[in-house]
């Protein structure tokens, strides 16, 4: 089954941990320390809406794009909630169909990762640079090559919640440099549970190859940190923050 299909309907249970409030804060400190204000913001591979919606809340205008239709389905559920006028796209981030003169582009918690053809990246980059204003921002973040590669490869990992289970496989393949999960969620449905199994894989790149790539990109400026602090990353830092200035 493809990635984030029945993970959607999941998600927000397994993430319920995570501080959304926290990560927008640190998008907002980004934005003060490159003197933007924006107003227009688009966030690709906005999964089920979790930074997207809450940026809304906080007075911006937002579009979210996602590959997946059913995680799309459950960020436009919790905008209705929220009472916030988000607009969905069903978008494959490397076939990019946005307005132009944009504020921001944002892609957090992994969504670069997802892109395994350097390629791709590439061009994913262009076509994010085409799509901003002059002074505009393209903050992403990425799962480090040590995370996925020492933390995460070659680990399984399980959880029992309640009315959800998962088992979480996960192979470091060396040569093609890809962390490939196998997912296998056990879904409460009444009396008994539903097994549903999924793949997805992830690219493990090295902060200087995004780099390199960026340097080709006409970006004013370009800065990367270890995730929620303006510090380099170190050795084992599990989340890297890239900002470039249109
Ligand atoms: C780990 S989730 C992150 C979701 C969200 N940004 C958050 O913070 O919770 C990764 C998301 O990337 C999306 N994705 C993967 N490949 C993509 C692509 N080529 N284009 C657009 N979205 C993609 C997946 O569907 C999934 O929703």
């Amino acid at each position: 089954m493809s990635a984030y299909s029945s993970f959607a309907y999941v998600y927000d249970i397994l993430m319920r941990d995570v501080n959304y409030e926290g990560w927008i804060d640190y998008i907002e400190q980004i934005f003060n320390r490159y003197g933007l204000k924006p107003r227009n913001i688009v966030e690709l591979a906005c999964g089920t809406g979790n930074i997207a919606n809450r940026l809304a809340k906080r007075d911006y205008n937002v579009i979210g794009t996602d590959l997946s239709e059913d995680m799309l389905m459950v960020a436009q559920e919790k905008a209705a909630d929220l009472e916030v006028p988000v607009i969905y796209l069903h978008q494959d981030m490397k076939e990019m169909m946005l307005p132009n003169e944009l504020d921001c582009i944002l892609c957090v918690c992994d969504g670069m990762n997802y892109i395994l053809k350097e390629s791709d990246l590439k061009q994913i980059f262009q076509s994010v640079y085409e799509h901003l204003k002059d002074g505009g921002l393209f903050i992403f973040d990425i799962s480090s090559h040590y995370k996925l590669s020492h933390i995460l490869g070659r680990n399984t990992f399980a959880e029992n919640h309640k009315g959800v289970s998962y088992i979480w496989e996960n192979y470091y393949d060396e040569k093609r440099g890809v962390c490939d999960f196998d997912l296998t969620l056990f879904v409460q449905e009444e009396k008994l549970y539903r097994k549903h199994t999924e793949s997805h894989s992830q690219r493990a790149y090295r902060e200087e190859e995004i780099t390199s790539m960026l340097d080709k990109i006409p970006f004013k400026k370009m800065d990367f940190f270890d995730a929620f602090t303006f510090q380099k990353p170190n050795l084992e830092s599990e989340r890297i923050y890239f900002i470039c200035q249109k």
